[in-house]
């Protein structure tokens, strides 16, 4: 019995001992190089390294390391260019790569596994992948960062002021840079958060064998400095169950998929006929098979939906790790997809936002609706404050003059100025926009705070900013 698809009387690497082979379903079941090829390069670098640190040891001569690095690069090519076949009897990308070097650097290709097990091999690639996944998200995040900052420096300067929200009600006048920039805020977090997640992954496990380290003297410091890494694990059972390193990765970006997701709703809004309050590119949207008018905003749309599998990636992952006895177990394979998942949905996020945020235009000022003078209303409370008045005081009769204005169908500011006259000057010059410069606090919508917010973005978020 052999799995399908497989070369006549071909064996597994580690079925030396076995008469037979898996059956049919076990080798379904098992097989994983259609999804961890994508491990392919970091398998290279760490095959690369580990052979290096088996010559240092004295394990292994000149000429074989030679010929391993020669083959490793041969593979590496053939990766590339598609070339390369992998085979169901090598269930996984670390055996299809190994039987490769053999075939292609001889007997010098069947030392390579010494002192190292699949089970350290794949904690390493899986660290590795995710330090990457990290650095293209981190400037996708960047990316999607600045278009933001650069809308909010445009809308600043038109001096464009909507209604703030709470409890999707209209609340108080604020710029319209202003909300773009608290997603900004959230964007900065999420960066921050992926940075610190790739602390701990950077980390190599290499060394620890199939669980209990290896009686071989390889320098395992040596080995994770040459992969730049910065330091190795410190217990051998942990180091080849953790995978800790993709949790973490799948919830920063299942929180990032969540700030996007807010993003999309907020702009599906705001673009809509009733807040009518910025345009979409007809790039982000696609019309109705039915209904000539439509232009719906199918990219915020998707991006929301696809928060949910973001959080399904991370709730599979932490599902998979829970029960799991030390130190390695098979169950360890399903931890991929997850990982692969969350980085793959986000980075396709970042960019349909980008495309979507970049294309952003605001709707001249004869389209956006007015903002409501209520909405002035808790301005002139506070300026009772400045009078002398308990806030509680204060704020019953402004309601109680709004109360009346609405009854009355008029201006809650002539209310006001009638029933208090040495209010009318403060009443008269109250705007949205005087509203919105008042204040001026730290965080504030005021334009000045909110210029001086954008300068420190700026800083922080050159253009094409490599990562770290
Ligand atoms: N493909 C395996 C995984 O991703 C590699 C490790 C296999 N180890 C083993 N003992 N069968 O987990």
């Amino acid at each position: 019995v052999r799995a399908r698809g497989t070369k006549a009387g071909r064996k597994a690497l580690w079925a030396g001992g076995y008469r037979s082979g898996p059956g049919k379903a076990l080798a379904k079941i098992s097989i994983s190089h259609p999804f961890d090829r994508r491990l392919a390069a970091q398998d290279l670098a760490g095959s690369l390294a580990h052979a290096r640190g088996l010559h240092r040891a004295g394990l292994l001569s000149r000429k074989d390391l030679a010929a391993i690095e020669a083959g490793l690069a041969d593979i590496g090519g053939e990766i590339a260019e598609g070339s390369f076949r992998f085979e169901d009897t090598d269930e996984d990308v670390h055996m299809n790569v190994e039987r490769r070097l053999s075939a292609l650097s001889g007997e010098a290709g069947g030392r390579i596994h010494a002192g190292r097990s699949r089970n350290d091999q794949v904690a390493l690639d899986l660290r590795l992948w995710t330090m990457a996944a990290i650095d293209r998200a981190r400037v996708a995040i960047d990316a999607l960062s600045l278009a933001l900052v650069e809308r909010a420096e445009d809308w600043l300067e038109k001096g464009i002021v909507v209604a703030a929200r709470t409890h999707l009600r209209a609340a108080q006048p604020i710029l319209l840079s202003h909300a773009l920039l608290a997603y900004v805020e959230m964007l900065r977090r999420d960066t921050d958060r992926l940075a610190d997640c790739r602390r701990r992954a950077a980390i190599s496990p290499l060394g620890s064998g199939a669980c209990a380290g290896t009686t071989l003297p390889i320098d395992r410091s040596a080995v994770a400095e040459s992969l730049g890494l910065p330091a190795i694990t410190e217990n051998s059972l942990d180091a080849v169950s953790d995978r800790d390193f993709a949790a973490e990765f799948a919830f920063a970006a299942a929180l990032a998929m969540v700030h996007l997701s807010r993003l999309a709703e907020d702009l599906i809004l705001w673009t809509g006929e009733e807040f009518r309050v910025l345009r979409l590119p007809e790039s982000a949207t696609t019309g109705s098979s039915m209904m000539p008018q439509k232009k719906n905003p199918d990219s915020l749309e998707l991006v929301r939906g696809k928060t949910g599998r973001a959080a399904g990636s991370l709730v599979s992952l932490l599902t998979t790790l829970k029960g799991l006895p030390l130190s390695y177990n098979r169950d360890l394979q399903e931890t991929q997809e997850p990982l692969f998942a969350a980085a793959d949905t986000l980075e396709l996020s970042l960019a349909a936002m980008t495309e979507v945020v970049t294309g952003l235009t605001p709707r001249p000022a004869r389209e956006r609706a007015e903002i409501d003078a209520a909405a002035l209303s808790t301005d002139v409370a506070e300026e009772l404050v400045r009078r002398g008045a308990p806030f509680r005081e204060a704020h019953g009769r402004v309601a109680r003059w709004i109360r009346r204005a609405a009854q009355e169908n008029t201006d809650f500011r002539e209310v006001a100025a009638a029933d208090e006259p040495k209010l009318a000057t403060f009443l008269r010059r109250l705007t949205p926009e005087t509203s919105v410069r008042a204040r001026d606090l730290p965080g504030g919508t005021a334009p000045e705070r909110v210029r001086e917010r954008i300068r420190e973005l700026r800083k922080v978020l050159r253009p094409a900013r490599s990562a770290r």
